[in-house]
């Protein structure tokens, strides 16, 4: 049993606009025993989400808000050091819900085992973890590509767009990033096989789709919402497929989110626009992981994990999603 003090963030208010250091309470606590259900882990990584952001606001969402004065919400892989819980023994690594936290301790719900001789802890996180099985489920459930067809990915230079992005291709579709800066652009069609990348921080997106997307778009994989959605729905083929998988260009909005103008592109092409929830996927995680991890040990897919350490710099590192510093998977290193 460790006696160390247990590190915290805890959300102090609700953000206007992006998060800060204020919005947060920082603390430090003795760790208690666990009780008769619970484990106690020690945080090895954390999974810093857009989705956090929206955790933040009060108001019906898929899942609770974070209420005031609790511990910020996060995903992440550790290692449990004490149990009273039948499924968890001392030593197991864990992955779940556990908190802007050195140590989290309560009843494991929606945990699961990972083992870290099969995979290194933070592709749990990445490709293995809920961005892997958020892109494939997006792209295959709802986007259902068939070979030949276009396929269209913002923020596809990040986590869960460049994972879409190889499967697409694994499927045989020609595949369009849209991705803010050079060297961004250059990793997707240099690295990652995308057939064409666009560089949207470089204006006069709506020339660029018509040149990269000479027979149209098939099928939209929507991670940024706002100008881009727009400028994607006039190039929708007919019966093509957008999935609403995020909007991070909404996220900090202070007005009201803005919507799609160009809507009617729907009625015209006989499109659908659909929401993506990945919980909603949980009861087949483990067989998208076995084929994931297939793809990972052939070479066919690759993870790109942004790692940095330290836990004192959660606010900040929080908010590299939101002005596109992150490069990958943005996971925080706890110990
Ligand atoms: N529905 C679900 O179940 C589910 C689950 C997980 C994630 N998501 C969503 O998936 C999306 C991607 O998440 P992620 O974890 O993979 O993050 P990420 O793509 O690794 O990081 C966010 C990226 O978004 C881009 N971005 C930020 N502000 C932007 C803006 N105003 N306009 C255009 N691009 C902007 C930046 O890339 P650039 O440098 O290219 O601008 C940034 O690197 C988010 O919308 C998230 O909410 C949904």
């Amino acid at each position: 049993m460790t006696t160390s003090l247990n590190r915290r963030f805890l959300l102090a208010q609700r953000p206007v606009g992006p998060a800060t250091r204020d919005t947060f309470s920082y603390e430090e606590k003795p760790l208690g025993e666990p009780g008769p259900g619970q484990i106690l882990v020690e945080n090895h990584y954390l999974s810093l989400d857009p989705a956090m952001r929206g955790w933040m606001n009060e108001g019906k969402s898929y899942i609770a808000p974070v209420g005031l004065g609790e511990v910020m919400r996060a995903l992440g892989v550790g290692k449990v050091l004490a149990s009273q819980h039948p499924d968890y023994a001392v030593g197991d690594f864990v992955n779940g819900a556990l908190g802007v936290q050195d140590y989290f301790l309560g009843e494991p719900k929606g945990f699961y085992k990972v083992d870290p001789l099969r995979a290194p802890l933070p592709l749990y996180l990445s490709a293995l973890g809920m961005t892997g099985m958020t892109a494939y489920f997006a792209l295959l459930d709802v986007g259902a590509p068939k070979a030949g067809e276009t396929v269209v990915i913002s923020g596809a230079a990040g986590a869960v767009g460049s994972v879409a992005g190889q499967i697409a291709r694994i499927k045989g579709c020609r595949v369009v990033g849209i991705a803010g800066g050079a060297e961004k652009c250059r990793f997707l069609t240099e690295e990652l096989g995308f057939d064409a990348a666009i560089d949207y921080k470089q204006g006069d997106l709506a020339a660029a789709l018509k040149r990269e997307c000479p027979k149209g778009i098939d099928v939209y994989f929507d991670n940024v919402g706002g100008d881009i959605l727009d400028a994607v729905l006039t190039r929708l083929n007919f019966k093509a497929r957008v999935v609403i998988c995020g909007a991070i260009s909404q996220y900090n909005n202070e007005e009201s989110v803005k919507g799609p103008a160009n809507y009617l592109a729907l009625l015209v092409n006989r499109a659908r626009m659909e929401g993506f929830v990945v919980m909603d996927h949980a009861a087949h995680f483990a067989d998208a992981a076995r084929e994931m991890g297939g793809w990972l040990a052939d070479g066919r897919l690759k993870s790109k994990e942004h790692i940095v350490e330290g836990l004192e710099h959660f606010p900040e590192t929080l908010n590299k999603l939101f002005t596109g510093e992150n490069f990958g998977k943005l996971i925080l290193k706890v110990r």
